[in-house]
C-alpha cells in the first residue's frame, strides 16, 4: 500500500528515487549530520542506495522514514517515519523507532513535530502497537526537543555500537492522553 497522509502543511508519502535531490541538498549538509555519524553525504550514488534501502523496508515491513513534501511549493523538505528493527537493539527486539531529518533551511518551522504527530498517530492507530522508541545522541538538544514535545520519556543512556546513545520511549496511553 502506498500511504500518504495529510497534515495542516505537509503530505507525507513513500520515498521516491525522484526525491535523490531533495535528499542530496539535505544529506550533504555537515550540520544535518552532527550527531548522526557526522558523516555528510558526498556523492548521489549514496542517496540511490539509501533510497533503494527504504523501498526494500517497506515491502518487507510495511513501513519506513517517509517524504516529508511542502504542500505549498511541493518540495520534500526532509523525511520522518517508523523504522522496523528487528535486531536486538538496547535489549529490544522487533519495534517501532521514530526517526527524522530535514534540510537545514526547514529547522526551527515546527515541520518535524508536525510530520511526527501524524507519524505517531499511524504508528498506534493503524500498527497495534504500545510503545513506539527513538534514540538521540545526548547532544542533539533540537533532536530530544521535539521528542520531548511530543510526549516521549528518556529512559536511559545505553552503548550504541560504542556511542553514548539516548534512549527514548512514548507509550500509546501517554500519546492517548495528551
Ligand atoms: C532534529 C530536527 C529534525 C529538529 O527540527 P526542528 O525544526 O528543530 O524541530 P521542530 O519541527 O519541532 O521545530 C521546532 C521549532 O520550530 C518553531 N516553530 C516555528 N513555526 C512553528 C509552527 N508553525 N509550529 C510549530 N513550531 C514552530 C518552534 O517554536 C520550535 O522552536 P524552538 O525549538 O526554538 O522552540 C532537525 O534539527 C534536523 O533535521 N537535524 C538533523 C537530523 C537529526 O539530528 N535527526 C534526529 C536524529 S536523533
Amino acid at each position: 500500500m502506498n500511504i500518504l497522509i495529510e497534515t495542516e502543511r505537509l503530505i507525507l508519502r513513500e520515498l521516491e528515487y525522484t526525491d535523490e535531490n531533495d535528499l542530496f541538498e539535505m544529506d550533504s549538509g555537515p550540520e544535518v549530520h552532527l550527531f548522526i555519524e557526522n558523516n555528510p553525504v558526498k556523492s548521489i550514488d549514496e542517496i540511490q542506495k539509501a533510497i533503494k534501502m527504504l523501498k526494500e523496508q517497506y515491502v518487507e515491513n510495511g513501513i519506513a522514514r517517509w517524504a516529508v513534501v511542502d504542500k505549498l511549493s511541493n518540495e520534500c523538505i526532509g523525511w520522518s517515519g517508523l523504522k522496523y528493527f528487528n535486531e536486538q537493539i538496547n535489549n529490544h527486539k522487533n519495534f517501532y523507532e521514530l526517526g527524522y531529518r530535514f534540510k537545514k533551511k526547514h529547522w526551527g518551522k515546527g515541520f518535524a513535530t508536525e510530520s511526527s504527530i501524524a507519524v505517531l498517530n499511524y504508528g498506534f492507530k493503524n500498527l497495534g502497537v504500545d510503545t513506539i522508541f527513538a534514540i538521540a545522541d545526548p547532544n542533539n538538544v533540537n533532536s530530544k526537543k521535539v521528542l520531548t514535545k511530543l510526549g516521549f520519556q528518556f529512559q536511559e543512556t545505553f552503548d550504541y555500537e560504542g556511542d553514548p546513545t539516548d534512549w527514548f520511549e512514548l507509550k500509546k496511553t501517554i500519546w492517548e492522553n495528551k
